[in-house]
C-alpha cells in the first residue's frame, strides 16, 4: 500500500480514505490457503498425545539453556513449541533439525526474540519512530528489521508495543508510540505489514505480536508493573484501538501485560483475551503471556499456586506460557482432573500451529546459514536508519543560531557525554545491536567538516566534560567551559544513557542526570552560541535548559546512524521535521499531562495567577476557581504534535465542503499550505476533531489525520483531505461505538495547540 502511496503523491483525497481503510478494514498479508492449513491443523492436533500438545504451548528461553542437553531432550520428546532468544542460525537450524527429525510428529519450533526497533542495523527507538509521522519509514523500517532478524533465523518478533503512555515517568515510554491512540495505531499498522510481509510464508517474513494487552502504559505512578484503573470506556477508546488495528492488519500473534487492571492480571482477564480479542475482533492467531506472567499472577495474589495459575490462564484465552513453566508442570493434571478440559487445550494447540503453518515454517523450516553475511548492516539498511533517524529528530527551539554556517566557524567546540558514545545512542532493547556498527555525532561532524569534504576546514575541539549521563565530574565541566572561551560555537551532546528507559526503568525526575545541566550552563558562560542536543529515551523536564541554549535539538535514542543524521541537521544539509509524539511537561509534578484530555468544568484560562504573585493573605476564593497548579500552571512546556523546522509553514484557507453531515458522510477539507521561509522543507500537517458535546465528555482535542508534506521554498499547495464521517465514532454512554449527531470543531495546523477551528454539524 506504501508502494502506491508513494505513486500518488499528488491525491491526497485517496490518501486519506486509504489510511482509513488501513486501520479499519484491510486485511492485507495473504495468507496460505485458510481450508487447507485448518484441515492439517485437525489432522495433526488428532494424532497428538496430550504431553504433546502442552509442549506446544510452552515457551522457554536459550538465555537458561545454551547447549544444554535437556532443551535437545525435551524438543526431541515435543515439550517445547517455541524457544526465544537462540539468535545463531547454526543452533536454530540444529534445534529445527531435532524437532523435525527427531519429535514423533516433526512439529518445526517457532524462534522468538525482542526485535523491537531494529535486529543488527539499529532503528531509533519506536517513540523516536513515532515522531517521523512517517508510516512508510516505520513500515519499511520494519522490513530491515525482520530481513536480518529471519537471517539468523528469528521468524517472531515481540513487537510492536502499542501501549499509550501519558507517563514519561515510565521508562518503556521509549518503547511505544507515545501518548495518541491514532498515532499509535498507524505506526503499529507499519510495523505489523513491516515485519510480517506480504506473503508470511516467505522466509524473510516475521510474524508481529501486538503488546502488551492491555493498559500496561498506564502503570500507577509510572512505576513499572505497576497496577491500573482503567473503566471500559477509556479503554475502549484510548488503549485498545491500537490493538484492534493490529489484529485488522493481520497481526499473528498478541502478548498479556505484567499489569492488573482494576484487581484482574490481563493474563487471567478471559474478557480481555477471549471475549474482547477473539470473540468481538476474530483474531485467529494466538495469545502468549508475557515472560513468566503466568506464575506471575500468584504474586498478584490473583492464584494460590501454579495450577490455578495455569488454569486461570488457559480459560482466560492464554495460549502460549512463556517462561512460567506452569503449562507445562500442570497442565496435564488439571485436564486429568477435568479442571481444564481438553477442549481448551485443542484450541490453544490450534492456534499455536496456525501461525507456524502460515510462516511456512512446515515446508520450509530451515534458516540458509550465509544469508545474514548479505543482510546485516547492508548499506541500504543503513540509509534507511539513516533516514528515520532524520526525521525522527525534533526541533524545539532555534533563535536563528541553526543550522549553524561552517563557513563562519573557525573553531567548533562538540562536549557532552552523548556526543560520541555508540552504544547509549543505540537506546533500549538492542540485544542485537553493535556498539561498534554505530557513527556517532562527534566521528560524523570530524567526516563532515574534515579535510575530505571539501569545505572549509573547521577546528573541532572534543572536550566530553562527562563521561556518561550519570556522571558529576565538576573537573570535566570545567576543562569544557575553559574550550568554550576558544570556540566560535558549542554543541552540547546530553541525555540519558540507554539503561535509565526501558523495562523496568523507571524515572521519579525527569530533570538531566548529574552534572549534565551544570555543563550546559558552564560552557553558556562563554557567551558563545549554545546548541544542545538531547539524546534520550523519554520527554525529560528541560525548560531551564531550553531557555539556555540557543537552539535545541530532541532526538529519542537515534540507533546506529544518529550520528550522521544528527551532523546533516546541525549543518543545514537537512531540515528538521520531526513532530512530538508526546506532551513534554515542564516539570514531573505535571504528570499525567497529555493533550487529549477532557474539559473539566472550570478548565484553566491562562491568566490565572501564579505562586509568586499571589498576595499574603489572600482570599480563599480571589484567585478564581480552576483546573491549575500554583506552581506550574497547566500548560506543558511543549505541546503533542510541536516541532520546528529551518522554514516556516502558513496554513490559509481552511474549507470543509458543507456546515452539516450525516453518520455516514464523507467531509471533504481543503486548505493552502505554504512555506513562508527561506529553504525548503517537510511539514507534519495534522487533523484534529473535537465533538462540543456527547453522551459522555469528550476529549478537548484527538488527532485524527495527518500528512507529511514537502514544499519548497515560497510554494503553496492546495491539500484535499476526505475524512469519513464514521472515523469520529467513540464509545458512548451506552458503551457502544457511535457517531454521535452534534457539533464538531476541526483544526488543521502544524500541532496540537495552535490553529482556528472550523465548525460543522453532524445530523
Ligand atoms: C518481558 C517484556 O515485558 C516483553 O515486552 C518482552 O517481549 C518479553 N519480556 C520477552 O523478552
Amino acid at each position: 500500500m506504501y508502494v502506491f502511496f508513494k505513486k500518488n503523491k499528488r491525491k491526497g483525497r485517496l490518501l486519506m480514505v486509504l489510511t482509513a481503510c488501513l486501520l479499519y478494514s484491510c486485511t492485507p498479508t495473504v495468507h496460505r490457503q485458510d481450508k487447507e492449513v485448518e484441515k492439517a491443523i485437525e489432522r495433526l492436533v488428532s494424532q497428538m498425545t496430550l504431553e504433546e500438545k502442552i509442549g506446544q504451548m510452552n515457551q522457554i528461553s536459550s538465555f537458561n539453556t545454551p547447549g544444554n542437553s535437556w532443551v535437545e531432550d525435551a524438543v526431541k520428546d515435543g515439550r517445547i513449541g517455541s524457544i526465544l532468544n537462540e539468535v545463531d542460525p547454526v543452533r536454530v537450524n540444529n534445534l529445527q533439525k531435532i524437532a523435525l527429525d527427531s519429535s514423533r510428529l516433526g512439529i518445526p519450533l517457532l524462534i522468538g526474540r525482542d526485535v523491537i526497533h531494529g535486529f543488527k542495523t539499529i532503528f531509533p527507538i519506536p517513540l523516536g519512530l513515532a515522531a517521523t509521522f512517517n508510516p512508510r519509514l516505520v513500515e519499511e523500517g520494519a522490513r530491515v528489521a525482520a530481513i536480518e532478524a529471519t537471517s539468523a533465523g528469528v521468524r517472531w518478533t515481540f513487537s510492536p508495543m502499542l501501549d499509550i503512555s501519558r507517563d514519561p515517568r515510565w521508562g518503556r515510554i521509549a518503547e511505544g508510540f507515545g501518548e495518541d491512540t491514532y498515532l499509535t495505531s498507524v505506526m503499529g499498522v507499519a510495523m505489523v505489514k513491516g515485519y510480517q510481509g506480504q506473503d508470511l510464508s516467505h522466509p524473510s517474513a516475521m510474524a508481529a505480536c501486538a503488546k502488551h494487552f492491555v493498559g500496561y502504559g498506564a502503570a500507577e505512578g509510572g512505576r513499572d508493573y505497576n497496577s491500573t484503573y482503567l473503566p471500559e470506556r477509556l479503554l475502549r477508546n484510548v488503549y485498545l484501538p491500537p490493538f484492534h488495528a493490529a489484529v485488522r492488519a493481520g497481526a499473528m500473534t498478541v502478548m498479556t501485560s505484567f499489569n492488573d487492571n482494576d484487581g484482574i492480571p490481563s493474563t487471567g482477564n478471559r474478557w480481555l483475551t477471549h471475549n474482547i480479542l477473539r470473540e468481538e475482533w476474530g483474531f485467529s492467531g494466538f495469545v502468549v503471556s508475557d515472560w513468566a506472567s503466568v506464575h506471575e499472577m500468584i504474586t498478584h495474589g490473583f492464584a494460590a499456586h501454579p495450577a490455578e495459575a495455569a488454569r486461570l490462564a488457559v480459560q482466560a484465552g492464554v495460549d502460549m506460557d512463556m517462561m512460567s513453566f506452569a503449562y507445562v508442570s500442570e497442565m496435564e493434571q488439571l485436564v486429568k482432573e477435568g479442571k481444564v478440559s481438553e477442549k481448551t487445550v485443542n484450541k490453544a494447540v490450534k492456534n499455536i500451529l496456525r501461525v507456524k503453518f502460515r510462516l511456512g515454517l512446515f515446508e520450509n523450516p530451515y534458516v540458509n546459514e550465509e544469508l545474514h553475511k548479505e543482510t546485516f548492516y547492508a548499506p541500504e539498511h543503513l540509509a534507511l536508519a539513516k533516514e528515520s533517524a532524520l526525521e525522527s529528530v525534533v526541533l524545539l527551539s532555534n533563535d536563528g543560531t541553526l543550522p549553524l554556517d561552517a563557513e563562519k566557524i573557525n573553531t567548533l567546540l562538540v562536549t557532552g557525554p552523548m556526543a560520541d558514545d555508540g552504544y547509549e545512542q543505540l537506546g533500549t532493547w538492542v540485544f542485537d545491536g553493535e556498539e561498534n556498527a554505530s557513527v556517532t555525532p562527534l566521528a560524523a561532524i570530524q567526516e563532515k567538516l574534515g579535510e575530505s569534504s571539501g569545505r572549509k576546514r573547521v577546528r573541532i575541539v572534543y572536550e566530553p566534560g562527562l563521561k556518561y549521563s550519570r556522571d558529576n565530574d565538576n573537573a570535566g565541566i570545567q576543562r569544557a567551559a575553559a574550550a568554550a572561551r576558544s570556540a566560535d560555537a558549542i554543541i552540547v551532546f546530553v541525555g540519558e544513557e540507554s539503561i535509565l528507559s526501558g523495562e523496568a526503568h523507571c524515572l521519579a525526575d525527569l530533570n538531566l542526570q548529574g552534572g549534565q545541566s551544570r555543563l550546559i550552563q558552564a560552557v553558556k558562560e562563554s557567551g558563545k552560541p549554545v546548541i544542545t542536543v538531547i539524546v534520550a529515551g523519554r520527554p525529560l523536564t528541560i525548560k531551564k535548559e531550553a531557555d539556555l541554549s540557543n537552539a535545541l535539538l530532541y532526538s529519542f535514542h537515534p540507533g546506529t546512524m544518529g550520528g550522521p543524521a544528527l551532523a546533516d541537521l546541525l549543518f543545514g544539509d537537512e531540515v528538521p521535521s520531526g513532530k512530538l509524539p508526546v506532551t513534554f511537561p515542564v516539570t514531573t509534578g505535571q504528570i499525567p499531562i497529555y493533550y487529549n484530555h477532557n474539559s473539566t468544568g472550570r478548565p484553566y484560562q491562562g491568566n490565572e495567577t501564579s505562586l509568586e504573585n499571589i498576595p499574603v493573605r489572600a482570599g480563599q476564593t480571589s484567585l478564581g476557581n480552576t483546573g491549575f497548579y500554583l506552581d506550574a500552571g497547566a500548560q506543558p512546556l511543549f505541546p503533542f504534535g510541536y516541532g520546528l523546522s529551518y522554514t516556516t509553514f502558513a496554513y490559509t484557507n481552511i474549507r470543509i465542503d458543507k456546515v452539516s453531515y450525516r453518520q455516514h458522510d464523507t467531509i471533504t477539507l481543503n486548505f493552502d499550505l505554504t512555506n513562508t521561509g527561506k529553504s525548503a522543507g517537510t511539514e507534519v500537517a495534522q487533523l484534529y476533531v473535537r465533538h462540543k458535546t456527547g453522551s459522555v465528555t469528550r476529549p478537548i482535542k484527538e488527532l485524527i489525520f495527518f500528512e507529511r508534506i514537502p514544499l519548497e521554498s515560497g510554494q503553496t499547495r492546495t491539500i484535499t483531505w476526505n475524512m469519513p464521517i464514521q472515523n469520529l465514532a467513540f464509545w458512548n454512554l451506552e458503551m457502544k461505538e457511535t457517531v454521535e449527531t452534534g457539533q464538531v470543531e476541526l483544526w488543521i495546523a502544524g500541532d496540537s495547540a495552535s490553529g482556528e477551528s472550523v465548525r460543522f454539524e453532524i445530523n
